[in-house]
């Protein structure tokens, strides 16, 4: 108990200090929405802490430095993000991490493919989260991007648009919500005041939310964001229009072609810094510029970090390749003495974890078999992984 405690305070503390995350609490009408029927979006990436503790990964392995000092930490710099990533990262280092298991008179965990899928995500999801802001690092963002020329802080200037409302709600999130809000206006002052429009990276939305927070007049309160329902996410991803020109039309760039595995602030930059080309573009198309409101920025942003997850190359004859040279067909032929399915009459999976399920629960076999005729276990890629998988889901039989 203890330890789920401090669990939830470190993961509370990685998203930003001025976030408040409230996924934790059972009764939290957020996550109980309708959920689409997409088996492949979590609503709350977060869910996989269960299983990871429940799985006793944590007596090993901590999160952000919480947890077992046996295995590696996973954070925010250390976390894998594509779908076929963690089962082949479980399957490389099995041989030292199940002799480890043994040894420590535990017994390896089955996970069901439920399970795999909230693990999953739940560890790709820690690169999602930002780090901390830094104010004096805001402090001169401010001034570097040109923001004072426009704006007020702190002390009203007259002339100057405040600031401090926003300062007052700034968890960088909102921050990030509030300028996009307002991109078409600023984007038309900054070119009749001749200032080139600020590009965000890193975490620059960060650091400016902690400054503008810590200077702002208005009184403390900590804003609360959720970590983003990708979910949700999805469905705003439709409603706001976003589609119609990034999967539609085919306007702008191809997400497939561009890294989304960046933390929720650096995402957040990539759309401000593109919001004069979308705007130009949305005018063209007449489209209205989508306004977002509470969290749905958040969301939104949860669902494009999880968009093009899937990126590797495999195929099913790569795949059936790997059958044999990894070793599988040495089990699995008609007449083994396991008497398991042959590989060729092995059915197709509903979904890729259904398949890691199964190679994780029987690597214990295969190691005997390999060691008992003195070899090693196969390593494995992503890509590997993910041939295997559409072998066994081909189409022609
Ligand atoms: C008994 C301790 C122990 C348990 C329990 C354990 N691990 Fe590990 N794990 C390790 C060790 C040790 C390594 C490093 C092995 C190596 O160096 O090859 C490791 C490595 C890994 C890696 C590779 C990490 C990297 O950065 O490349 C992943 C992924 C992983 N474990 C996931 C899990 C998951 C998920 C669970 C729970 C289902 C789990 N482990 C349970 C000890 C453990
Ligand atoms: C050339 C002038 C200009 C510059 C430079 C500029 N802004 Fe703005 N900003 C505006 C205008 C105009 C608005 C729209 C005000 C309105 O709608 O009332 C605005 C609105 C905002 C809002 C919403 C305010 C609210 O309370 O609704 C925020 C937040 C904001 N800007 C932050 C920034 C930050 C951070 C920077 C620096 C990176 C910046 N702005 C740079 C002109 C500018
Ligand atoms: C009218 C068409 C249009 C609509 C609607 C639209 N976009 Fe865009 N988007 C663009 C264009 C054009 C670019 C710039 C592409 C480039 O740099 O070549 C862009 C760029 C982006 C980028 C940056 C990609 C990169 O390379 O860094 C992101 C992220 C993004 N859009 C997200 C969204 C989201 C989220 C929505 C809905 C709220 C949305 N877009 C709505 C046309 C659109
Ligand atoms: C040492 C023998 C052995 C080797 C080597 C082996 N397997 Fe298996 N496999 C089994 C046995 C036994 C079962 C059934 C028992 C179980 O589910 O644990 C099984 C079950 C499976 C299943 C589940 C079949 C179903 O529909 O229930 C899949 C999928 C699978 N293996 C894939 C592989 C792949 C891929 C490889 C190679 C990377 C491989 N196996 C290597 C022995 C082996």
């Amino acid at each position: 108990m203890r330890l789920r405690n401090l669990f939830v305070i470190t993961l509370a503390a990685l998203i930003s200090v001025s976030i408040i995350v409230y996924a934790f609490a059972k009764d939290n009408k957020y996550f109980q929405e309708k959920q689409s029927d997409n088996k492949n979006l979590p609503g709350n990436p977060l869910d996989g802490r269960i299983v990871f503790e429940k799985n006793k990964c944590i007596n090993c392995h901590s999160i952000n430095g919480t947890g077992g000092k046996i295995g590696p930490d996973f954070n925010s710099d250390n976390f894998l993000s594509g779908d076929y990533d963690l089962i082949t990262e479980m399957w490389n280092h099995s041989p030292k991490m199940l002799k480890m298991i043994d040894q420590m008179n535990a017994n390896q965990q089955k996970i069901s493919a439920k399970d795999f899928r909230r693990l999953r995500y739940f560890i790709s999801f820690l690169g999602y989260m930002s780090k901390t802001g830094n104010v004096s690092q805001g402090r001169d963002l401010f001034v570097q991007m040109r923001c004072n020329e426009c704006h007020s802080v702190g002390k009203t200037i007259p002339g100057k648009i405040d600031l401090n409302k926003t300062g007052y709600n700034a968890s960088p999130v909102n921050l990030a919500q509030t300028m996009w809000n307002h991109a078409a206006e600023m984007n038309q002052k900054q070119k009749a005041s001749n200032i080139k429009i600020s590009v965000f990276k890193g975490n620059d939305f960060t650091n400016l939310a902690a400054y503008l927070e810590s200077i702002s007049v208005q009184g403390k309160k900590k804003s609360l964001m959720f970590p983003g329902n990708p979910v949700l996410g999805e469905k705003l991803f439709n409603s706001k229009n976003c589609a119609e020109c990034h999967l539609k039309e085919n306007i702008g760039i191809s997400f497939n072609n561009i890294n989304l595995h960046k933390s929720v602030i650096e995402i957040a930059g990539m759309m401000w810094n593109h919001s004069g080309l979308m705007e130009s573009a949305m005018g063209e198309h007449k489209i209205s510029w989508p306004t977002l409101k509470d969290n749905e920025m958040g969301n939104l942003i949860a669902y494009l970090y999880y968009y093009n997850s899937e990126q590797v190359n495999g195929s099913v004859e790569e795949g059936q390749k790997m059958l044999e040279s990894k070793g599988c067909l040495n089990c699995h032929f008609k007449g083994n003495k396991y008497k398991t399915l042959s590989a060729a009459d092995i059915k197709p999976f509903d979904n890729v974890d259904e398949l890691f399920s199964k190679l994780w629960e029987h690597i214990p076999i295969i190691q005997m078999e390999f060691y008992s005729g003195g070899k090693a276990l196969p390593k494995l890629t992503p890509g590997e992984v993910k041939s295997i998988y559409l072998y066994f889901n081909r189409t022609t039989r």
